[in-house]
């Protein structure tokens, strides 16, 4: 882990209390992507750990923040990018996954003719909050037959146990916070 990079990362995102609900704490992570080294160096430090762990076929991204780091990190290691989308986005065949929000639940759909069966697939979020999210794009992308080979965040929030509920797949993140 570069620590460097962490704390870099740190000073250039911004906490937004009560965004976008009440009792919410936001992280907004455009100051760091408005900072081209650090942008930069986060898309090279996030596809050094898929080189590092053997390399992977395909780089999915979660809407929306998951599609600004993600499709970087998929040309920095050439291979390609599938867009995992919030629910009706997605011209058909779709497969979806549900998951419960703190009030009501949300869905995740990704297009299955895009993902060659068997693929390694690295998954990039910019935040591992309660988990949810990244849970449910990664029963997508193992329900459609993929080996999903990491995880990589930004930043995750570890208070929130986002981790506990990703079946010990491995997680690779630049900074946590508490
Ligand atoms: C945020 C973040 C992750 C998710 C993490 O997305 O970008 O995708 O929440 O939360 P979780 O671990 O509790 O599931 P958001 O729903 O704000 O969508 P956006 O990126 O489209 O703004």
């Amino acid at each position: 882990e570069s620590t460097e990079l962490a704390a870099r990362c740190a000073r250039l995102i911004r906490d937004v209390a009560d965004f976008p609900l009440a009792g919410v704490g936001f992280k907004d992570i455009n100051p760091l992507l408005a900072d081209a080294p650090t942008f930069a160096d986060v898309v090279e430090h996030l596809a050094a750990l898929a080189r590092a762990a053997g390399g992977v076929d395909l780089v999915a991204g979660i809407e929306a923040r998951g599609f600004i780091l993600g499709a970087p990190v998929a040309t920095a290691l050439g291979v390609g990018f599938l867009p995992i989308r919030k629910e009706g986005k997605l011209p058909g065949p779709t497969v979806s996954a549900s998951y419960d929000l703190e009030y009501g639940s949300a869905t995740v759909e990704l297009q299955p003719g895009n993902l060659p069966a068997g693929a390694r697939v690295l998954l990039v979020d910019d935040v591992l909050a309660t988990g949810g999210t990244a849970a449910a794009a990664a029963t997508l992308l193992r329900t459609t037959g993929a080996v999903v080979a990491g995880l990589a965040f930004l930043l995750e929030i570890t208070s929130l146990g986002g981790r506990a509920r990703l079946d010990g797949l491995p997680v690779d993140v630049i900074l946590t916070v508490p």
